[in-house]
């Protein structure tokens, strides 16, 4: 079986101003402490207008700077748009494609999350590329047929274990508080598994790291963080306060 690290990453959405850096220093300084080792790697991915002042706050720690989106392109005439390779620039290693938010908001399709995964490769980031079904899918048995369609079309050539990584996120459990059963879950990774094994061999696909995300919290992480073929956790809400954020990185010490 192959070993995989397991991640937690912040997701901060459009939330933090530099006064809010302070939880992520603690978060930092927490990791700093000799005898605390959790087996995990741990990231941030704040606003793209904290990116440069997060990344002074974390450089030379062992915590990881993200985006939260990138455009599919290096550089052009794209209004408002930040590209992988200006992510990079201010000192990310990863970004989060396709997270539901934007799929809803902007329609991203499979085929821009996969050009935008593309492109995070380009720039020599990972890409966690997000993907989810609705409650309306769930509760029609679609779950794992929605969830294959998005994982085939939003997967890029490109992608290894080294630069990508998935994230399981239900969309009517984010922000609401509400997690699917461990049963649920280990059902949807498993499938997710085998489809990776199918498309990219069992050296790579075996070896992808898998997230899951929504209503992640220091009281269910452990129950969640235990489920066969979940390897991390995409973390909103809980990785505001540095409190919460420890709580969840503590169940890999
Ligand atoms: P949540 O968000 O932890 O606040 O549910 C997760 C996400 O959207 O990545």
């Amino acid at each position: 079986m192959t070993s995989i690290m397991p991640l937690v990453a912040g997701n901060w959405k459009m939330f933090g101003l530099k006064a809010d850096l302070v939880e992520m220093r603690q978060v930092r300084d927490k990791l700093a402490e000799g005898d605390y080792t959790p087996k995990c790697d741990i990231m941030f991915c704040p606003p793209a207008t904290l990116l440069g002042e997060a990344h002074g706050v974390l450089q030379g720690s062992a915590v990881q700077l993200g985006g939260q989106n990138c455009h599919g392109e290096e550089s052009g005439a794209h209004t408002g748009d930040v590209s992988a390779e200006m992510l990079k620039e201010c000192g990310a290693s990863a970004v989060i494609v396709g997270h539901s938010e934007r799929r809803m908001a902007y329609q991203e399709s499979d085929e821009i999350v996969r050009t935008k995964a593309h492109a995070a490769h380009r720039a020599g980031l990972k890409a966690i590329i997000c993907l989810g079904e609705s409650e309306a899918q769930r509760k029609n048995g679609e779950t794992l047929d929605i969830i294959t369609s998005q994982l085939k079309g939003s997967l890029p050539d490109t992608a290894t274990q080294d630069n990508t990584i998935i994230a399981y996120e239900p969309i009517w459990a984010i922000g609401t508080g509400l997690t699917p059963t461990a049963q649920d879950i280990a059902e949807v990774h498993k499938s997710m598994r085998a489809t990776l094994i199918g498309l990219k061999g069992q050296d790579i696909g075996a070896a992808l790291a898998l997230l899951y995300g929504g209503s992640v919290k220091p009281g269910n992480a452990a129950e969640l963080m235990a489920i066969e073929n979940v390897n991390g956790a995409l973390v909103g809400g809980a990785s505001l306060k540095a409190q919460d954020f420890l709580g969840i990185i503590e169940v890999y010490r």
